[in-house]
């Protein structure tokens, strides 16, 4: 019978898959597979270790498909499963709540300083940030204070993006997408790259949802960085590498943008030496946004149905 391992990592509802004829094998992400699980078919993956990847990818030679529960399963990519033989499906879609949720929070405290009113009040003595409070311009020209009216750009416009859009239009946000495809989607203009040059400098928050690959490695550099209005704040909830963080120092030290708010990093965790962690304008937070998937037993389900039956499974890589 086709064996499915499945990660101890998390808690899985395994009576959910069940039924299936497949048998069904708990294993420790942490430790070598043990030899009478290496001719399993099916691998799924959550918080693997590189060396338990590398493992696996050396002795597991009857294995078909991996499911990763990552958005983006970089780890088992760089592990060196032959890609030829092995369908990777990637755990989208099992995120877009959390990290939507995080990148809300993140444009909202962008806009309402509340990281500025925290350093205030750890200060010691504590102060009062009378410049935070009391009666204040609305949406003055030329500032980011508040997601009415505000032009919030959202550059990888997949199952997160999706998530996060109606909040941000409840709010009152004009929302443009960026993708590789364009097109309307969800009620929403979505661009391909090209367009950056013209939607940058009138973009007043910038949300990065990219997947990490070799094509969107840098994907925001110095030459778009100086597109944006000065006021302009990035959130990145996707993955460090798009964002040239060199870069996003120099453009947030010089004061050619407002800020960012960074859930992700090249480096995690981000390195002590970082330049990024003196930034007043720089909110540092620690790959918070998801690491928690959420409905993982039905997308399992459903592609170890298609799986059995010979179809094109779900999040294919
Ligand atoms: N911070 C966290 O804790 C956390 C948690 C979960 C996920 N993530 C990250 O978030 C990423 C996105 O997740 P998702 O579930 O929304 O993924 P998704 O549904 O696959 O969407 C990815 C989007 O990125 C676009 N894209 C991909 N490569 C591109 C490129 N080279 N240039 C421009 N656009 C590109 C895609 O364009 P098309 O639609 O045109 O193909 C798509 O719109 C994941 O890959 C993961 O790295 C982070």
């Amino acid at each position: 019978m086709v064996k499915l391992l499945y990660p101890t990592s998390l808690t899985l509802n395994i009576s959910d898959l069940e039924g299936f004829s497949v048998s069904l094998h708990p294993y420790d992400v942490k430790e070598p597979i043990p030899e009478d699980l290496t001719d399993a078919e099916i691998l799924i993956t959550w918080t693997n270790t590189a060396s338990n990847l590398k493992d696996a990818a050396s002795r597991l030679k009857n294995l078909k498909w991996i499911q990763s529960l990552a958005a983006g399963p970089n780890d088992v990519l760089n592990a060196g499963f032959d890609a030829n033989k092995i369908t990777i499906t990637t755990g989208s879609g099992l995120h877009d709540h959390t990290v939507a949720e995080h990148a809300l929070g993140m444009l909202l405290l962008a806009a309402r300083k509340f990281h500025e009113m925290r350093d205030y009040q750890t200060k010691s003595p504590p102060e009062w940030p009378q410049h935070l409070g009391g009666p204040q311009p609305d949406r003055p020209k030329g500032s980011f204070t508040s997601l009415r009216d505000a032009n919030v750009l959202v550059w990888g416009f997949g199952n997160i993006a999706k998530t996060l859009v109606p909040s941000l239009r409840v709010l009152g946000a004009n929302v443009t997408g960026i993708a590789r495809k364009q097109g309307v989607r969800d009620g929403i203009e979505v661009y391909a790259e090209d367009k950056l040059p013209e939607l940058l400098p009138k973009t007043d928050a910038l949300v990065m949802i990219l997947p990490g690959s070799d094509a969107t490695k840098h994907a925001l550099n110095a030459e778009r960085l100086a597109l944006l209005p000065k006021h302009a704040w990035i959130v990145n909830v996707g993955r460090g590498t798009s964002i040239d963080e060199d870069a996003l120092h120099d453009a947030i030290s010089t004061g050619e943008i407002g800020g960012a708010a960074l859930d992700v990093f090249e480096t995690e965790p981000l390195p002590t030496e970082s330049k990024l962690w003196g930034l007043k304008n720089v909110f540092v937070s620690p790959h918070a946004a998801g690491g928690r998937p959420q409905d993982a037993e039905r997308l399992i389900a459903e592609n170890l149905r298609r799986f059995l039956a010979g179809q094109g499974l779900k999040n294919v890589i």
